[in-house]
């Protein structure tokens, strides 16, 4: 069983997507997908409405989940911990007791562009393209991922 945990700032806009996309191209015998926020703003919230509408749009339920915040112990009950921007990179890191806890936490969009570090843009604001636009950007990388994690 493989553990993964997709995190953000709030965990409410861009991981939700990522943990329900994931699950969407996985059985659910063959991994736990999780996700969290590095800041504590929403805990124990829905997803944001335009989250929900958005993968509900490609055919996914995201409203089960809860927001929640990530945990030190996150670090050894996850496999992978894939992160959607720099920040949230140094957010995690600084956290870590070692370098394989480091060595777990990966920027998501690695999986597409290996090495350019480029970011899942916060679309809490409005900016950048949006919601449609964060959902192909993970869509994308999740086929990857859900391709490495059954080879
Ligand atoms: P997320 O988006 O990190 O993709 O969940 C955000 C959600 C909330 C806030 C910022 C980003 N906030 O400032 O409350």
């Amino acid at each position: 069983m493989v553990k993964v945990l997709m995190v953000c700032l709030g965990n409410i806009c861009r991981s939700p997507l990522a943990e329900g996309i994931l699950k969407s191209k996985m059985s659910s015998e063959n991994v736990i997908v999780d996700s969290a926020g590095t800041a504590a703003y929403h805990i124990g919230n829905l997803p944001d409405s335009r989250s929900i509408e958005i993968a509900k749009k490609h055919g996914i339920d995201i409203t089960p989940q809860r927001a929640r915040a990530f945990l030190v112990s996150d670090f050894k009950s996850f496999d992978y911990i894939f992160v959607m921007d720099r920040s949230n990179y140094n957010n995690i890191i600084s956290l870590a007791e070692n370098s394989s806890e480091i060595a777990k936490v990966k920027m998501i969009l690695n999986e597409l562009h290996a090495g350019d570090n480029l970011e899942v843009p916060d679309p809490y604001y409005g900016g950048n393209g949006g919601f449609e636009n964060v959902y192909q950007l993970l869509d994308a990388s999740c086929d990857i991922i859900a391709k490495k994690i059954t080879n």
